[in-house]
């Protein structure tokens, strides 16, 4: 596997089919929001969405010929590792591809979600210095959001997962202390990256009613989920998963066309609808 920085990556010229691949997929915004930048920068292309099975990704990486560039969301952004033929640094640092560009015979892997979540703490003006996060979470987007973080200036960074194992794997890879699942730590920001609250009865089971003055982040961008509702009933600063979406998408969008889209409200109300 070729490791290679982002601004070797080769572009095709003839760049049309772009799409999602997810499972499940049907919620997904990408194709609308990228549909509207095509479109508003007279790009001839076009994006849709594809559900796709764990054993069916290598294939359909392989056998794609006419598209020019994919996005992977869960659970597929450690499966496609196996398939690239090369990687970003960042998509090697993080273990974790969201965005593919296809070019002659290249499955080339990066990753824009360390770029989307750190840019909408930039913009919050969040700084990191001696601050501490707090991590809900082992999956498969906690890395993009360590090393944002760490990028930001976070130096003590928590994590907390049902599954114990799987954030002391993490924290020997990227030096973050291991707290039990259902203990509440000391922190300036906790960020939910789990995938409870996709369901809007779904609920964490954790108990933040004592804490005030913080920030509660939630990945996930709609609906408004119960861990940030509670949150800002007690004083808190809520984000939701909305900005980091839209970074992230306008950095693959920049990748495959050399055009960074306009985020503006009118791109921010696709979202809404
Ligand atoms: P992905 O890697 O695709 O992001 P994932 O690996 O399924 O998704 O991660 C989902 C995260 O949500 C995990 O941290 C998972 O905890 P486990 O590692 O214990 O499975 C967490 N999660 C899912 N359902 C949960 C629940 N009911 N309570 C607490 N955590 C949950």
């Amino acid at each position: 596997m070729q490791i290679i920085g982002i601004l070797n990556v080769p572009r095709n010229k003839n760049m049309k089919k772009y799409l999602v691949i997810g499972n499940p997929i049907e919620h997904s915004l990408s194709p609308k929001l990228h549909n509207y930048w095509l479109n508003k920068n007279k790009i001839d292309g076009n994006y849709e969405k594809k559900l796709l099975t764990e054993e069916k990704v290598g294939e359909f990486l392989r056998s794609n010929q006419n598209i020019s560039g994919i996005n992977v969301t869960v659970p597929f952004k450690k499966t496609v590792l196996n398939y690239c033929t090369e990687l970003t640094e960042l998509a090697s640092s993080s273990q974790s591809v969201n965005t593919i560009i296809l070019s002659n015979d290249k499955i080339i892997g990066d990753n824009t979600d360390v770029y989307g979540f750190e840019q909408s703490l930039k913009d919050l003006n969040f700084h990191g210095l001696n601050k501490t996060a707090f991590i809900l979470g082992a999956g498969g987007v906690v890395a993009s959001v360590v090393i944002a973080l760490n990028n930001l200036g976070v130096k003590n960074i928590v994590i907390s997962n049902r599954t114990k194992n799987k954030a002391e794997a993490l924290a020997k890879d990227y030096n973050l202390v291991v707290s039990d699942w259902g203990k509440i730590v000391d922190f300036d920001i906790v960020i939910n990256c789990t995938s409870i609250g996709l369901n809007q009865d779904d609920s964490l089971g954790l108990d933040f009613s004592e804490v005030k003055d913080k920030i509660f982040y939630d990945i996930i961008y709609k609906p408004k989920t119960k861990f940030l509702i509670d949150a800002e009933s007690s004083d808190n600063q809520i984000i939701d998963g909305k900005m980091m979406f839209l970074y992230q998408a306008q950095k693959s969008f920049e990748i495959w066309h050399g055009i960074k889209p306009e985020i503006n409200k009118e791109v921010i109300n696709l979202l809404n609808d």
